[in-house]
């Protein structure tokens, strides 16, 4: 079955196009690597997929329904967190608003039930045992896997995860990418990742697919992932090498190469 159906679709703001013309699918249980320089659309595709953003042209199909439809299948990891970290929260608390906010209310007091399963999500990201310690406590790769945990709680059936790895060193970036793939394992969800470093996470991409405000490529990571492709959005610095059977993928500054104008 298809998780995600996109034809012809032009997500807009404003009237204005963000990004246009993209055509793609992704099957149950797939991992979607989304990349693209910055103000490329990455996070708008996102948001319109999980109903968030719906100003769009085409057509968008998410498990064969409308993406508002299909919302409560969903679960998002937003690129830069909103929580106020001010607001002393644990980390099991964080967690449980994951299942809170799914059914449209907050409670004011967490049922017990509900925080056995927090502390399950937080067991299967690897941080058990310290639930009790305020989120602002946590170093970033642990907040990442914090926020992980909170968007399994509600037992989504695609997952939307925006940069999870940007602001990370590379050994909490292979820790997250270990779990993401543990997910994928265990849980067999479909997932689409958005990402400037694709190569922690080659080895869970089943699709990548490239994007510059329109759809540069789309398809296997061994089809998408050439010289060509990549030299084509993040310049003629950009290359692709083989190492021990694996790519590797050199994007250099994605600063340095916004084709396609727009802006923030
Ligand atoms: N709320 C909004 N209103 C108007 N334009 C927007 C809005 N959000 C995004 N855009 C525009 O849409 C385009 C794509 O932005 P988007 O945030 O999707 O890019 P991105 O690929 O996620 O970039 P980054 O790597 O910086 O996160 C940009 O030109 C941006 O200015
Ligand atoms: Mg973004």
């Amino acid at each position: 079955m298809e998780a995600i159906t996109a034809e012809n679709l032009t997500i807009l703001y404003n009237g204005k196009p963000a990004l246009g013309g993209v055509s793609f699918s992704i099957e149950k249980g797939e991992t979607l690597l989304l990349l693209g320089p910055n103000g490329a659309g990455k996070t708008s595709l996102l948001k319109t997929v999980s109903c968030f953003h719906r100003e769009y042209t085409g057509k968008l199909e998410v498990f064969g329904k409308n993406p508002c439809e299909a919302r409560e299948f969903i679960g998002y990891v937003p690129q830069s967190h909103s929580l106020n970290e001010r607001v002393p929260l644990t980390a099991l608390e964080v967690v449980a608003m994951g299942a809170v906010y799914r059914r449209g209310f907050v409670h004011f007091k967490i049922p017990p039930e509900t925080m056995r399963r927090a502390e399950e999500a937080l067991e299967f990201v690897g941080l058990d045992g310290l639930g009790e310690r305020l989120f602002s406590q946590f170093s970033g790769g642990q907040k990442q896997k914090i926020l992980l945990a909170r968007a399994l709680i509600s037992d989504p059936k695609l997952l939307l995860l925006d940069e999870p790895l940007s602001s990370l060193d590379p050994s909490a970036r292979a820790e997250v990418a270990r779990i993401l793939s543990k997910i994928k394992s265990r849980k067999g969800l479909t997932m689409v990742i958005t990402t400037h470093d694709i190569n922690p996470l080659l080895d869970i991409g089943d699709r990548v697919m490239l994007i510059n405000r329109r759809l540069i490529a789309f398809g296997k990571p061994e089809d998408v992932l050439t010289d060509d492709v990549v030299k084509s959005v993040y310049g003629p610095l950009a290359r692709v090498i083989p190492v021990g059977g694996k790519l590797f993928c050199i994007t250099g500054d994605v600063h340095l190469y916004r084709h396609g104008g727009g802006g923030k």
